[in-house]
């Protein structure tokens, strides 16, 4: 079953270029085709009415989707977004707002804090006047879930089965949920022109290509450093706007299954505290990629070099001022920078796979994890 790859979670993440092809075939419809927005997800005509508002509930790798979809939301619909981690929100919602829009992202569709907050909201908008009635959606891999049962409507993600325990397939699959949904919102609210929007959407159909040359680029780049990380007890993840919830990912990813410690932090924010771990001892990745804040993130890592943190770039393949900065590349194709954390997750979970891989670990069974996590 597992191919002749070592591990499901190493073929997981050679799949993601067909999950990718998946998505659009099943999302996008042809442009020319469309009438008011080349994009198909079944959804009703009253999740766009007036709408003012998205909180959306998830946790672990989900909780890390959902962060990039509100930087699509936000930045491509114009809707202001919150996204929360279900084990809190259920105890502690926000204020009860109008025409808002409820999203619950879990790949299982069986994590019991996100049913909880759903359940919970569903709850205390029932009987309310219509403006303040639940629009519920769920973003799952699994729709015959217990998921499935509770919400009215399902954005389906294509990721087929996972069986690793480091979600990595269905992690590129939710990205795509939430390009169809911020691409569809924004079409519906006019607030990206179209030819922008066929733009983005183009640009998303070289993704399962770019994933495949990234892939085949940086195998054995990535199981060569692995070998340097023999000895490394912590590591640190920097990424800002749409990629920092890729640090966040990558961070994640590493812990859950080589037990080495890792942060993800918005690059910003070293000084604030963090820097102050850094020494020869800590390596540093960071995500640059050209656009709103390249030149940012690349001086946030000039700043963890001086404290003689190695530092890991994780950047276009021909950027000559990059190269000179970082002690290692782990170069992804040039890529718009709204599009690119369905890229730039891909070195990273090559990274904390080989780094596991190397120390001899169970990468599909991780010490104290299970796939779904059914209980509080
Ligand atoms: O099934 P879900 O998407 O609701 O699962 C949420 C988390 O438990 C899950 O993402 C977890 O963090 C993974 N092990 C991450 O790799």
């Amino acid at each position: 079953e597992k191919q002749g790859f070592k591990h499901f979670m190493l073929k997981e993440i050679y799949e993601q270029p067909g999950v990718v092809r998946a998505s659009l075939e099943a999302y996008f419809t042809n442009i020319e085709e469309s009438s008011e927005s080349p994009i198909n997800l079944g959804l009703p005509r009253e999740f766009y009415a007036d709408l003012a508002q998205i909180q959306i509930v998830a946790c672990g790798t989900s909780w890390h989707a959902a962060l990039v979809g509100k930087y699509l939301l936000e930045q491509l619909a114009g809707i202001s977004t919150q996204v929360h981690y279900a084990s809190e929100y259920r105890y502690a919602p926000s204020p009860l707002t109008p025409n808002t829009l409820i999203i619950g992202v879990t790949q299982s569709g069986e994590t019991a804090d996100t049913l909880a907050a759903l359940a919970m909201e569903k709850e205390r908008r029932q009987g309310q006047e219509p403006q303040y009635q639940a629009r519920l959606l769920g973003i799952t891999n699994r729709p015959e879930s217990s998921l499935g049962l509770m919400v009215p409507h399902i954005i389906n993600t294509l990721a087929g089965i996972e069986i690793g325990v480091a979600a990595t397939k269905t992690f590129i699959a939710q990205l795509m949920a939430f390009y169809a949904l911020a691409l569809d919102l924004a079409a519906h609210r006019q607030t990206v022109p179209l030819e922008k929007l066929v733009e983005i959407i183009n640009g998303l159909r070289q993704i399962p290509k770019e994933i495949e040359a990234t892939l085949e680029a940086q195998e054995s780049l990535t199981e060569h450093l692995a070998h340097d990380f023999a000895e490394t007890k912590d590591f640190i993840f920097l990424g800002r706007g749409i990629n920092f919830p890729i640090a966040l990912e990558g961070a994640l990813k590493l812990k859950e299954i080589s037990y080495i410690h890792a942060e993800g932090y918005p690059a910003g924010e070293m000084k604030h505290g963090p820097i102050a771990l850094l020494d020869a001892k800590v390596p540093v990745v960071a995500i640059a990629i050209p656009g709103s804040v390249y030149e940012k993130v690349i001086s946030n890592a000039q700043e963890a070099k001086a404290r003689d943190s190695r530092l890991i770039g994780v950047t276009p393949v021909n950027d000559g001022e990059a190269a000179e900065i970082f002690n290692d590349l782990l170069p992804v194709s040039s890529v718009d920078e709204l599009l690119s954390p369905i890229l730039t997750v891909v070195p990273l979970q090559l990274l904390a796979y080989h780094i596991a891989a190397r120390r001899g670990l169970d990468v599909d069974q991780p010490r104290n994890l299970a796939k779904s996590v059914t209980v509080e």
